[in-house]
């Protein structure tokens, strides 16, 4: 696997792959992988003639008081296991070579997407995803990017990105991975003291249950979060930020459980705040 720090030696890589007709699939990560990582390299092998992860911790998705500083980073763990699912080159550049000292040029989406769900508390987010993702476009220009469905704003943000501004990549969405007891996959469940591990079970009994009821026919929203926000509620360590319906394209409130509906939740378990979701009638 080529390790390359500089947006030059992506470029002239990725200029040599393509004129040999070999396609290219991006993995933008933040580094600190696990297997959730680990299925959209599996995704991106299978379909695409070559792969690229981008390992970096992006700060201008971070708010002032976020976990910028004590995001977790292991670099050699993060190489050990690309090499190990195919990667063959990962982009980790410098904070300095993604953006200037004096960088000044966002990309965000002017209207009521980014300020659901996660946009009320975290008010920049999605502008600095939306800028690193365009940047991470520009530099690798791939055929394909994946994304988790984990992140389901996240997704249907850069779905949108990508449209408005006619990049000319194909999005495609990859299911959440959980670990063996049902806790969806994440660099911040390291965070989590053994009780807030324990605890942090609530969000995914709560996913479950929805999603149960949903299948079982259950239309009405206000009732399926009744039903989730009870689940979440009975576990002391846990402190709900928001529990929702929306529409899976506009991420504005849904009243009735269509198919296609992103049933979603962000919780904090203790000082860590970790997300979940279902979609009703499933990853289409
Ligand atoms: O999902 C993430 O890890 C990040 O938001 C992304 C897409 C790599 C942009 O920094």
């Amino acid at each position: 696997m080529i390790a390359a720090s500089t947006i030059q030696e992506v470029r002239e890589q990725v200029a040599q792959w393509k004129r040999a007709g070999l396609t290219v699939g991006l993995v933008p990560t933040m580094g600190y992988l696990h297997e959730g990582h680990a299925s959209l390299v599996d995704k991106a092998r299978e379909m695409c003639g070559k792969v690229i992860a981008s390992d970096f911790v992006n700060p201008t998705q971070f708010g002032p008081n976020e976990d910028l500083e004590a995001y977790p980073r292991d670099f050699d763990r993060d190489c050990a296991l690309l090499e190990a699912h195919g990667c063959d080159l990962v982009f980790h550049p410098s904070v300095e070579e993604m953006y200037a000292p004096n960088a000044a040029t966002y990309v965000e989406i002017l209207d009521e997407m980014p300020k659901q769900l996660c946009g009320k508390t975290r008010p920049i987010h999605f502008r600095g995803v939306c800028t690193v993702v365009s940047k991470l476009f520009n530099i690798v220009q791939p055929d394909y990017a994946f994304f988790g469905q984990k992140d389901a704003q996240q997704l249907a943000i850069i779905r949108r990105m990508v449209r408005d501004l006619s990049f000319g990549v194909q999005i495609v969405a990859c299911p959440i991975v959980r670990e063996s007891d049902g806790l969806a996959k994440s660099s911040r469940n390291t965070y989590l003291n053994p009780e807030e591990r324990q605890a942090a079970l609530c969000l995914s009994k709560a996913v479950f249950a929805g999603q149960a009821a949903a299948e079982e026919g259950q239309r009405d929203a206000k009732a399926l979060l009744k039903l989730m926000t009870g689940i979440i509620e009975a576990e002391p360590l846990a402190r709900i930020d928001y529990v929702s319906a929306v529409d899976g394209e506009t991420m504005l409130p849904a009243d009735e459980l269509t198919d296609g509906v992103l049933v979603a939740m962000a919780v904090y378990i203790g000082k860590t705040r970790l997300i979940d979701n279902f979609i009703v009638g499933g990853l289409k």
